[in-house]
C-alpha cells in the first residue's frame, strides 16, 4: 500500500523550477527572434538553468542517499543492540515504539519479537529490494516508506518512544527544523536519537564505512546546541538508567545516543 509512495516527486520539482524559468527565457527569446541559433543557445542554457536549480534544490537526493546507505546501516544495527538496555531504561514505555531510518524492517521485526512490545517502522529510503519479510510489514501496515522532510503520517503522541537512526545525518539544519519536532511530536514518552560520531572520532571500527561518505557527523555539542533551539530538553532519568543498565552489561555503544524529552 504505501510502497508505492516515493520520498520525493521529481516531476513536482521539474515544474516548479520550470515555470520559474519561463518568464526568463521567455524575455531572451524576444530579443533574438531573429536568430534561430541564438534561440537554441537560450533554450539550451535555460535547460542548463533548470537542470542546476534542480539538482541544487535536492530533487536528485533520493538516488543519491540510497547509494550512500547502502552497507552503512551501523547505527541502525546499534539500535537492535541497545534494545535489552533501552527497556531497562524505559520499562513500560517500551510497549509502542516507532523506528525510523533505514533498514527498519529489520529494527521493527526485532522489537516485535519482545514481549508486549508493538513495533512500527518508517523507512526514509525506497526499498525496491525489500526481502519476502518487509514486504509483508509494508502490507500489515507496519512499515511505511516516507520522506521525513515532510510531516509524518501521524498523530500526536502515537507512539510511546520513537527510535531513530541514520536519517538526521542525511538532513540540512534547514530540514532537521521540521523533521525533528516531527518526531518528537509523534512520541509521548521520548524520543531516541542514533547518531554517528564525527569523523575524527575514528577510534570505532563502524565508522570506517562513514569515510568517504556524505553523512555529515556531528559533534555531541552541535547536537545539543541544536536540541537547545528547538526546546527539546534531554531526559535525565532516562540518560542515567540507560547508563547504567549498559555499564552492568558491558555493552558500549558504537554510536551517539541522545535520549531526548517528549513536548509536553
Ligand atoms: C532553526 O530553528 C531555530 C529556532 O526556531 C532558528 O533559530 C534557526 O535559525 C533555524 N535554522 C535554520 C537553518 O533554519
Amino acid at each position: 500500500m504505501a510502497m508505492a509512495r516515493r520520498p520525493i516527486n521529481p516531476s513536482q520539482r521539474v515544474s516548479g523550477v520550470g515555470g520559474g524559468a519561463g518568464p526568463y527565457s521567455k524575455s531572451h527569446l524576444s530579443k533574438s527572434r531573429s536568430s534561430p541559433l541564438s534561440i537554441a543557445l537560450v533554450v539550451g542554457a535555460a535547460f542548463l538553468v533548470i537542470f542546476y536549480f534542480y539538482r541544487g534544490s535536492g530533487g536528485l537526493g533520493i538516488k543519491g542517499a540510497v547509494n550512500r546507505v547502502e552497507g552503512d546501516f551501523s547505527c541502525t544495527f546499534e539500535v537492535e543492540r541497545a534494545i535489552p538496555f533501552l527497556k531497562q531504561a524505559y520499562g513500560d514505555s517500551m510497549h509502542k515504539v516507532l523506528h525510523v531510518g533505514p533498514d527498519t524492517c529489520s529494527v521493527v521485526s526485532t522489537l516485535l519479537r519482545e514481549e508486549e512490545t508493538e513495533a512500527w517502522g518508517v523507512e526514509p529510503y525506497d526499498i525496491e529490494d525489500a526481502d519476502h519479510n518487509c514486504k509483508s510489514l509494508v502490507r500489515k501496515g507496519l512499515v511505511r516508506v516516507a520522506d521525513i522532510k515532510f510531516p509524518l503520517p501521524y498523530r500526536a503522541k502515537s507512539f510511546s518512544l520513537v527510535l531513530v537512526s541514520d536519517a538526521l545525518e542525511y538532513l540540512s539544519p534547514k530540514y532537521l527544523n521540521k523533521t525533528l519536532p516531527e518526531l518528537a511530536r509523534v512520541s509521548a514518552d521520548g524520543l531516541i536519537i542514533f547518531t554517528g560520531y564525527p569523523q575524527h572520532h575514528k577510534i570505532k571500527a563502524v565508522d570506517k564505512f562513514k569515510v568517504g561518505r556524505s553523512a555529515k557527523l556531528r559533534s555531541a555539542a552541535w547536537w545539543f546546541r541544536y536540541f537547545v533551539q528547538l526546546s527539546l530538553e534531554e531526559n535525565e532519568a532516562a540518560v542515567k538508567k540507560f547508563d547504567q543498565a549498559a555499564a552492568k552489561g558491558s555493552y558500549n555503544p558504537s554510536c551517539q545516543i541522545f535520549h531526548l524529552k517528549s513536548y509536553q
